[in-house]
């Protein structure tokens, strides 16, 4: 398992949490799958998680947004780094023309890890998260 779940990356937001063990789940799978190298739905897999992940981002966006949260410009920045580096390895992935498990795994783990702890950690000090 590339990212196991902690009790640290929980935001006290019940839609967020459940949502962010959704996108471990689907980036644990995608990592199996890259791991496979021919037959690899790679593919099909970063379009599942870009689209799981942009919707997710909008979620935790809106809400900022609604609580008028301090943090919100730096919070969307870390967002857009994200699905930046995703283009980035789809973009690895495709030159390549086989998945970069490796380069994958790195970025991900890094980057979700990192967030997850920081960015979203914080949502706790929102309005909504006393819901
Ligand atoms: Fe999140
Ligand atoms: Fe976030």
């Amino acid at each position: 398992m590339l990212i196991e779940w902690k009790d640290k990356y929980r935001t006290g937001i019940a839609e967020v949490d459940h949502e962010h063990q959704e996108l471990v789940a689907l980036i644990n799978a995608l990592h199996e799958e890259a791991k496979k190298a021919a037959e690899a739905d790679v593919e099909g897999f970063f379009g599942d998680l870009l689209a799981a992940i942009s919707a997710h981002f909008a979620l935790e966006e809106r809400a900022m947004r609604e609580a008028a949260y301090p943090e919100y410009s730096a919070h969307k920045r870390d967002h857009e780094k994200l699905l930046d580096d995703l283009r980035d390895i789809m973009d690895l992935t495709e030159e390549a023309g086989a998945p970069q498990a490796d380069a994958l795994g790195a970025a991900i783990d890094a980057w979700f890890t990192t967030h997850f702890a920081t960015f979203d950690a914080r949502l706790h000090a929102m309005p909504i998260a006393r819901r």
